[in-house]
């Protein structure tokens, strides 16, 4: 039995109005332990099935890297590579807002190169409007219990997915942090700290700057907490308690909720504050590059209480609630690859999740070891077997 949301669930919203964003077909050649694959995709979801070290999280990276330019794993070009080969390609015929195009992108010494029906396009922007992908991998528990840098880089991503303009916010933040940082590292190389009139200048640009990044987070955190709790709840179920993101920054709550002056004027204060520290440490120690934040669920702090098949839900309901905010917003469903997704979580979250990208109505892709893991009608799903660098599908009775 598989369970739907229903009409309330965020998933149901805006569902007729967001357009499919699909792969039709899929070439991958040279790319790590595959020379040559090509694959015809359908539109919904396809499972990927093999044993250990076979390719099927190389498949996912040569999809995400064609929609992103990047590997997942932080991987270099070099190891992208197939061993002994220079280069790599990655084509798609895309089908993208009712528009049909072939994306590429090819892989070399001279790095990576993105193109649009067989020619470079005129500016990213271009290429990149065309796909777009949500991953998850189990790297991604590390955003409920790993290090604040991850957690700030998904905030920090997943807001920028909804507005691009927020990519300069950030910018002209890096930058007079970046100023400050040279400022208070020269002053303490030279053992002499730097002008204080000086320093007060940068604080004000980067509290004027981080203001607004903080400001931003602010803005998507409240779009997307709503999201998020219904769907952590619709995997996990409701009794387990309602699930919460806490910000914890550099400004109080207080401030948080005093919109972009209120944060501006705190923010202020405490880099005046910590001015002397700052001079002493050579280092800027108050600002958005060191908030955190983190998910209590029923009140308690995953981080420390979660067992590893809640921290995995809750990592999962992070990506999902992105596909579900990209697709409300931005009117098309991203791509949403699921790197060996269903284990460690138990036959009722697994049908629930399933049940949940089922109404998500978008191309998924997932990989498992093992097909009984995951509770989907096999009506629902192409299997495809990933046997030592080579795909073909899969009937899975015969
Ligand atoms: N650049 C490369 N060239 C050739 N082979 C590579 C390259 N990079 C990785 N491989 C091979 O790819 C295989 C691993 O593939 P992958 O990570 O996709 O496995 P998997 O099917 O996801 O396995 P698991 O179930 O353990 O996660 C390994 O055998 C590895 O040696
Ligand atoms: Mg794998």
């Amino acid at each position: 039995m598989t369970t739907s949301c229903t009409s309330s669930c965020p998933c149901a919203s805006n569902k007729k109005q967001a357009s499919l964003l699909y792969l039709r077909t899929l070439q991958v050649r040279d790319f790590r332990n595959y020379e040559c694959v090509e694959l015809e995709m359908p539109s919904g979801i396809s499972v990927f099935v093999g044993d250990n070290g076979q390719g099927k999280t190389n498949l996912l990276e040569a999809i995400y890297v064609l929609a992103t330019l990047k590997s997942f794993r932080g991987a270099k070009n070099s190891q992208l590579l197939r061993r002994g080969q220079s280069h790599a390609r990655i084509v798609a015929d895309v089908e993208s807002k009712g528009l049909a195009r072939q994306l590429e992108v090819s892989l070399g010494p001279q790095g990576k190169r993105a193109r649009v029906d067989g020619k470079d396009p005129r500016a990213l922007s271009g290429y990149f409007s065309g796909i777009k992908a949500i991953a998850f991998v189990p790297e991604d528990l590390r955003l409920v219990d790993g290090p604040p840098e991850g957690r700030r880089n998904f905030l920090d991503r997943a807001a920028f997915t909804l507005d691009p303009a927020y990519l300069d916010v950030v910018r002209d933040f890096r930058n007079a942090l970046n100023q400050k940082n040279a400022l208070l590292r020269a002053g303490r190389q030279r053992r002499s700290p730097p002008d204080k009139a000086l320093l007060g200048v940068w604080n004000d640009r980067v509290a004027v700057a981080g203001a607004r990044v903080i400001a931003r987070r602010m803005q998507f955190l409240g779009e997307f907490v709503p999201v998020f709790r219904e769907v952590h709840e619709g995997i996990t179920g409701a009794a387990k308690g309602r699930a919460e993101i806490r910000y914890r920054g550099c400004v109080t709550t207080d401030a948080l909720s005093r919109g972009l002056k209120g944060i501006e004027e705190r923010l202020s204060a405490r880099l005046e504050e910590a001015m002397e520290d700052e001079q002493r440490r050579g280092f800027a120690t108050v600002g958005p590059q060191r908030d955190d934040w983190q998910l209590v669920v029923g009140g308690e702090a995953l981080r420390s209480f979660g067992s590893q098949g809640q921290i995995r839900s809750a990592a999962l309901a992070l990506r999902v609630s992105e596909m579900v905010l990209a697709r409300r917003d931005l009117g098309s469903c991203p791509l949403f690859l699921l790197d060996d997704v269903s284990s460690e979580l138990d036959p009722h979250r697994n049908r629930q999740l399933m049940a949940l990208l089922m109404d998500l109505s978008a191309q998924v892709v997932i990989t498992t070891t093992e097909l009984s893991n995951l509770k989907i009608d096999a009506l629902h799903y192409q299997p495809w077997k990933v046997a030592n660098g080579a795909i073909c599908r899969y009937n899975p009775g015969s």
